[in-house]
């Protein structure tokens, strides 16, 4: 009795250490947890044992998916291909995945030898699949390829192999690309057309698959020959990939958990003689407590140890016990079972050479419970650490979530599922966890995967075909330089009155420094109305003092009467002085008019033609300046002597030449575009001048207006030009200015829309509104510095639901426009260097542009662009550019100044 009291007690002792107590499993789930914080981190992970292998999975099934699909299973305990056909709907009853599979066996040398005969055996199993099913050889077929490795992922259809596990050891593959291994095989094999899609872990194929029918499957498990899981982890914390909005699934890869010996305390003799004695000492540390592959061997081992210290079979030991493998997981899963489990135990152990007695019997079918339930008991710790983390990510009081399954261990086993379910919901109380198996192998969920990577591909393609025409080649961006060359020749030679206008604006010199006095500016023809007041004191770059106002030009007004116009700019005027106390000071004034004139002195301006929102009636053809004194006449309530009328890329000139000598061209991209350029009186015909220069207001935005830039001309440019103001007109204005690009941006993206490539293919109200891209959305959409989720608010903001790819694409259509806009203009400032170093007959030109403009101002890839393109077009100038500070007026009073001087001379 007391000899049968002390073995029992001994028995425990040698298994105690495989009892873990919920403090200890508690314990394990926190070093987990820390873990997969080191695997997430940018400056750990290379030193993590836990790897957490961003997959580029982003989503679970929303039921959209299908096609049809070649599938290949492989590093489990079966090889298999398959054909998958996914139908779209969500769901067994909605949609429905129909699949075909074979079972391929692995003869045991390949899992040791040259990887790539290994992949030579799975493309011949591929073709002969083909050949059985009668699948079209000719016919390019998609294939999912479920691998079941550690691999890092660089994109969904690329995995470098970390190492190997399990059963599997072969040379030559670690560190390759098994996606290039498989495909290399495949044409080595000959014969047929594979496409090999994506590439995804079992774990993840398995949550897939569960995905399918449950959608709150948001994590895959795996204990068959090895253990492993995956989950939905938010974008923000995978440092190793770029975007901080949703979730990618994570293989957190969790059988290298203890490699560095986070768990040493928990491990056993048995686990060090299993580990030492495997095909990858010191690695895969907790698969080798819990999977498949090894639970029995470590009952082997056990009950070999005490069956060696006379616990067991009187001592007995057969050559059988002693040798590995003979105890198998199936075995371990039959002692278990609930009623013929001692039977079973017999058999086995009495197959093994030995002679059990009904107490030995019992003994083992304990040692196998206790194995088995060490097990899962390390599962429900790992696991409740992720779903955890789950919880806390979402900020979630309660979790409700499923775990998808599968593994022979989980499904074979006849005691394990409960077990596990039992500890997870003790060890989490608040949480819901539901359990779903695999009820067919990983390949549905690979096909699901590889069924958007599919539609992202063709979506892809289709988004880049949209957007090719929009990408100027150098040899266009030259033609546009020529043409643009050629119409400031015709258009200097008032040959071409359709198209580029070149304009005396009968300013002949830049500032020299002499300017004094106070001065009025007005400024109309961009985003707003300004009045300034400028002050020039003594002394050159100083001591200018500038007083301003912003008004904004309702709409109706732009396109009501003229005299309505001209009455809303006196009473801003009006306004202006009162709040300036200058009602009564009767100063020189500067009127900055953003509009094509026909000057025939410095104060006179004829408007040939509105441009850009403006349309107001009985203005064309009427002198500007007329028009406004006559509206102060009407208001009957201040006097102002306008001395000059200018344009404002003259006045953006003058600002900066005020600051920069070198200044002799000035350029606005803003809501609409311009160039104006110190042109030597020679060259122009309508002069009446002897000065050396004039500044000639270019007109460049009616470039085009002949045809000339049809080639460049998308059907998008074409459709903003017929619903514009004035259609037909400023042809090169409408590809490259503010005003235009939000609304060629638009166009783009409602065919898009209506293509089925963006915003589920709804067109809404808002996409149909007119002018909602505004050049500030632009430049914010466009903002390196802004992450997607500030596109996707900016976009929510104009009515505009995206999700995340959406908000890419919308970014990638603004970053094509506002590029092909800033070529547009480099090549126009290269055609009026080049113009004005050759004018000069100077081998090399150093010029300065001063710019002015919401979209140069702002947007923030449209300068360097600009830049980068007038350098390469023109390599004989160099150019700098000089933002104008205050804007036109400051250069519109300098103008001013100077005319008074000379009355007064
Ligand atoms: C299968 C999946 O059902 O389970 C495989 O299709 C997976 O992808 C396997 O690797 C895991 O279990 P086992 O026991 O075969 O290793
Ligand atoms: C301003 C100038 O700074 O820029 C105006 O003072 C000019 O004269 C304007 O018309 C152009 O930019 P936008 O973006 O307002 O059209
Ligand atoms: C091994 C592999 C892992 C796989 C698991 C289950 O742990 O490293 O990638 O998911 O086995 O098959
Ligand atoms: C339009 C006008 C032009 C102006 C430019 C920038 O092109 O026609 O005069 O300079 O816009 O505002």
């Amino acid at each position: 009795m007391l000899s049968a009291f002390l073995k029992k007690k001994k028995k425990d002792l040698f298994l105690y250490a495989m009892r873990l107590h919920d403090d200890q499993l508690e314990d394990i789930s926190a070093r987990f947890q820390a873990e997969m914080k080191k695997g997430l981190s940018a400056e750990s992970n290379a030193a993590a044992a836990v790897k957490m292998l961003p997959t580029h999975v982003r989503s679970t099934p929303d039921g959209s998916e299908r096609g049809q699909f070649l599938a290949l299973d492989l590093g489990g305990s079966k090889f298999k291909v398959l054909q998958v056909k996914v139908r779209e709907g969500m769901g067994i009853r909605k949609g429905g995945v129909e699949m075909e599979e074979k079972i391929y066996p692995i003869p045991k040398e390949l899992l040791i030898g040259r990887g790539t005969e290994l992949f030579d055996h799975v493309s011949e199993s591929l073709k002969d699949f083909l050949q059985e099913k009668n699948i079209n050889l000719e016919k390019t077929h998609p294939l999912a390829f479920t691998f079941s490795f550690p691999c890092e992922q660089p994109t969904l259809n690329q995995g470098l192999l970390l190492s190997w596990s399990k059963n599997f050891r072969l040379r030559g593959l670690q560190g390759k690309d098994v996606v290039q291994s498989l495909k290399g095989a495949i044409e080595r094999t000959g014969g047929m057309n594979v496409d090999v899609l994506s590439m995804v872990n079992d774990t993840v194929a398995t949550m897939m698959t569960c995905g399918f029918d449950d959608q709150r499957c948001e994590v895959g498990l795996i204990i068959g020959t090895g253990t492993n899981a995956c989950y939905m982890e938010a974008l923000r914390h995978v440092d190793l990939v770029e975007g901080d909005e949703g979730q990618m699934c994570v293989n957190t890869e969790w059988g290298g958990f203890g490699d560095d010996g986070a768990l040493n305390e928990y491990i056993t003799e048995f686990d060090r003689d299993v580990d030492a004695a495997s095909n990858n000492p010191g690695k895969q540390i907790f698969e080798k407590m819990v999977s498949g592959m090894y639970l029995g061997e470590l009952v082997r081992l056990v009950v070999l140890k005490m069956a060696k210290v006379g616990l067991l079979f009187d001592g007995f030991v057969s050559d059988a016990l002693r040798t590995k493998g003979k105890i198998t997981t199936a075995n371990v899963a039959a002692m278990e079972e609930y009623k013929t489990g001692l039977k079973n135990t017999r058999d086995i152990l009495t197959g093994l050479g030995l002679t059990p007695s009904q107490d030995d019997c019992i003994a083992v079918q304990h040692v196998s419970t206790i194995v088995s339930f060490r097990s899962s008991n390390l599962v429900a710790a790992c696991l409740s650490a992720i779903l955890t983390r789950i919880k806390k990510n979402r900020s979630l009081r309660t979790l409700t979530i499923t775990v998808g399954v599968d593994g022979t261990v989980y499904k074979t086993h006849p005691q394990y599922p409960k077990r596990l379910h039992k500890v997870v919901r003790r060890l989490l109380p608040e949480s819901h966890v539901r359990f779903v198996l695999s009820d067919s192998g990983s390949s549905k969920g690979a096909a699901l995967v590889a069924a958007v990577a599919q539609r992202l591909a063709s979506r892809r393609k289709q988004v880049d075909e949209t957007l090719f025409p929009f990408q100027m080649s150098q040899e266009q961006l030259h033609l546009v330089k020529s043409r643009m060359r050629a119409d400031l020749e015709a258009g200097l030679k008032n040959k071409n009155p359709s198209t580029i206008k070149m304009l005396p604006s009968f300013v002949y010199h830049t500032p020299d420094g002499t300017e004094r006095g106070k001065y009025l500016a007005l400024d109309l023809g961009g985003t707003n109305f300004r009045a300034l007041l400028v002050n020039f004191k003594k002394g050159l770059h100083q001591n200018t003092r500038l007083y301003h106002k912003i008004y904004t030009v309702p709409m109706e007004i732009m396109q009501g009467t003229g005299e309505e116009l001209f009455d809303h700019l006196a009473q801003c005027v009006s306004d202006f002085l009162d709040y300036m106390g200058m009602k009564n000071a009767h100063l020189p004034a500067g009127f900055t008019f953003s509009f094509p004139c026909e000057q025939t002195a410095i104060d006179t301006g004829t408007l040939l033609t509105w441009t850009k929102g403006f349309k107001a009636t009985d203005c064309e053809g009427h002198d500007v300046v007329n028009m406004l004194r006559e509206a102060i006449k009407r208001r009957n309530e201040f006097d102002l002597d306008i001395a000059a009328v200018v344009n404002d890329t003259v006045g953006t000139m003058m600002s900066c030449a005020y600051e920069d000598p070198e200044c002799e061209v000035g350029l606005i991209a803003g809501t609409g575009t311009n160039v104006c350029y110190m042109e030597d009186v020679r060259n122009i015909e309508k002069r009446d001048a002897d000065a050396q220069r004039m500044c000639i207001n270019t007109e460049w935005g009616g470039l085009g207006d002949d045809g000339s830039l049809n080639d460049i001309i998308t059907p998008y440019d074409a459709e903003v030009d017929q619903n514009s103001l004035h259609p037909g007109k400023q042809r090169f204005e409408k590809l490259t200015s503010g005003m235009y690009l939000g609304e060629i941006v638009r166009q783009v993206l409602l065919d898009l829309t209506r293509g089925g490539l963006l915003f589920r293919g709804h067109v809404t109200e808002a996409l149909k509104t007119p002018g909602i891209f505004e050049t500030k959305y632009l430049s914010q959409i466009e903002s390196d510095r802004l992450a997607l989720l500030q596109v996707r608010s900016i976009l929510q903001q104009l009515g505009l639901d995206s999700n995340c790819d959406d908000s890419i694409i919308v970014k990638e259509v603004c970053g094509a426009v506002s590029r092909r806009a800033a070529q547009l203009v480099g090549a126009g400032i290269a055609a009026v260097v080049d113009k004005i170093r050759e004018n000069r007959g100077l081998e090399h030109l150093n010029i300065t542009v001063g710019v002015d403009g919401a979209l140069y101002k702002l947007h923030p890839h449209f300068s360097r662009v600009l830049h980068d393109t007038a350098k390469v077009l023109a390599p004989l100038c160099n150019v700098s550019f000089l933002p104008s500070e205050e804007g036109s007026g400051k250069g519109a009073a300098l103008i001013t100044a100077v005319a008074k001087q000379k009355q007064q001379m």
